[in-house]
């Protein structure tokens, strides 16, 4: 049931470009990102305020996620048909139909954004400033794909044959863009969905898939589930009815997935350990703001955020530099969703394992910047850390840890660095500071990753103007990039290959 809070105002245009992006290689679509909430704008301040009063008590979604529980493996089975019988008048209803139900489902997705925050802040410990852009890229994902779907049918010479049923799972740390976006692509394409959300982020997810019910998708055609135990999942990713599952989760899950079903044809983003270069000529100001930014946005729960600094030259050495960090960092409030002032929320659960060991332990030569601090007995509100002279190939180099703590690495010329990023086995987001031309084209040229950045933070993919996907171990299956021309052909098969964007 949505509550009474109405859309905020808008004001602002998201399509124009921001330094650093490369959008003369973008074809022009006629497509305009969805702006996110002005809080430059006083009624939206007020607007933030009501939302925020909402999350503490916060009950949306719980309906849906009640009613949504399977059992037994004949329960299951019984989805599993429902949804394979759905799939034919759903693709037989044509691109066009699908796509006035999509673009329908973005308008609705505006509609309950108040919705949408209350429940991420209440369920996920995610701020306004955070969640706001997040449900601006699920309904832009909604009219985008809605578009490309159109394009399926109009492919010359190749014939487009849409998966029947695709299982959506998606992970908790963005608990309504990533669900909306794997289910409106699969949904575009003409196909069948179950959608799967993360234990941690169920009601976000069923206020999504509410949503999209609401906008006119049937719910025979998207099925959202919970499933009581671990044994019901590997029955469900191990069905032969299942077509494609969209995993977005641990390089592990994606590994486990192929285990239960060796054939399975699996589109997975997967881990990240993300690292941003900062060369003498940077601008020090933007590029500590960025680098504060990037590593602790959602406390650093981002599969995209950065998790090591890669200092050159003469600012490896630079006090102004660290300095800087240090101010931006320390200046991020650490609070609960809630709180206005928040800027760093809780991590999902208690830190244990390999991140409680990040921030709490040092390896040899490093030291703490910023030392790391827990700010209540439950463990989830953490201050967070710096710890510099990161070793290359020490454990903080190389591994992934998804929480709020950063490693400052150096090196003597940007090769060098180059060469510390590109010896991480995942690749999925990296950044460059430098307002050096040359630096750039280098940096361009020889870095491994799938989504690069130069001169903003590299966290925040932009649906259409910049699309997302990994390289290396943080992508397994993915061959296009979500939010971007072609992604829709993943979803079906071709009777001859697709033309390539
Ligand atoms: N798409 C998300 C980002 O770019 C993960 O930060």
């Amino acid at each position: 049931i949505p509550t009474e809070i109405p859309e905020p105002h808008r004001n602002q245009d998201r399509s124009q470009p921001d330094a650093g992006t490369r959008d003369r290689d973008i074809p022009a679509l006629g497509f305009q990102n969805t702006p996110d909430t002005d809080p430059a704008i006083a009624a939206n301040r007020a607007w933030g305020d009501r939302v925020r009063a909402q999350m503490q008590r916060s009950t949306l979604g719980l309906a849906t996620v009640e009613a949504s529980v399977i059992d037994t493996p004949a329960q299951l089975q019984e989805v599993i048909d429902g949804a394979v019988a759905a799939s034919e008048a759903w693709r037989d209803l044509g691109a066009d139909r699908r796509a006035e139900i999509l673009h329908r489902a973005g308008d609705v997705l505006q509609a309950r954004r108040a919705d949408l925050l209350e429940v991420m802040g209440s369920e996920c410990g995610k701020v306004l400033a955070q969640g706001d852009p997040e449900v601006s890229e699920a309904i832009d994902f909604a009219h985008y794909y809605a578009e490309r779907g159109r394009e399926l049918e109009t492919v010359d010479g190749a014939s487009f044959s849409p998966d029947r049923l695709t299982v959506v799972t998606p992970p908790w740390n963005f608990p309504v863009a990533i669900p909306a976006g794997s289910t409106l692509a699969a949904l575009a394409a003409g196909s069948a969905v179950i959608i799967k959300p993360a234990p941690q982020a169920r009601r976000s997810g069923a206020v999504m898939v509410e949503a999209l019910w609401e906008a006119g998708v049937p719910r025979e055609v998207l099925r959202h589930v919970q499933l009581s135990e671990g044994e019901l999942g590997s029955q469900l990713i191990g069905h032969e009815s299942v077509d494609r599952v969209i995993l977005t989760g641990g390089y592990e899950t994606a590994e486990r997935f192929r285990e239960i079903r060796p054939d399975l044809p699996l589109l997975a983003e997967t881990s990240g350990k993300n690292a941003l270069i900062v060369t003498p000529s940077a601008d020090f100001d933007l590029a500590a703001r960025d680098v504060a930014t990037s590593a602790f946005g959602h406390a650093g729960q981002k599969c995209s955020a950065a998790s090591l600094v890669i200092l050159v030259g003469s600012a490896a050495t630079s006090e102004r530099f660290r300095r800087q960090l240090v101010d931006a960092v320390t200046s991020m409030p650490v609070g609960q969703p809630w709180d206005e002032q928040t800027q760093i929320g809780p991590i999902i659960g208690p830190a244990e394992g390999k991140l409680l060991g990040a921030l709490t332990t040092l390896e040899p030569g490093q030291s703490w910047l910023v030392e790391p601090q827990q700010l209540d007995e439950s463990g989830t509100l953490w201050r967070p850390g710096i710890r510099d002279g990161v070793r290359p190939g020490s454990q903080f180099h190389l591994t992934e840890y998804f929480g709020p703590v950063l490693g400052i690495m150096t090196a003597d010329t940007l090769t060098e660095a180059i060469e510390l990023v590109n010896r991480i086995e995942y690749g999925l987001t990296s950044g460059l500071h430098s307002l050096d031309e040359a630096e750039i084209a280098t940096w361009m040229a020889r870095v491994e990753a799938g989504n690069l950045y130069v001169n903003r933070g590299i966290t925040g993919a932009i649906v259409q103007r910049q699309p997302f996907g990994g390289w290396k171990k943080a992508s397994v299956g993915a061959g296009t990039k979500a939010g971007g021309p072609n992604y829709l052909t993943g979803f079906g098969t071709w009777t001859d290959a697709p033309v390539s964007v």
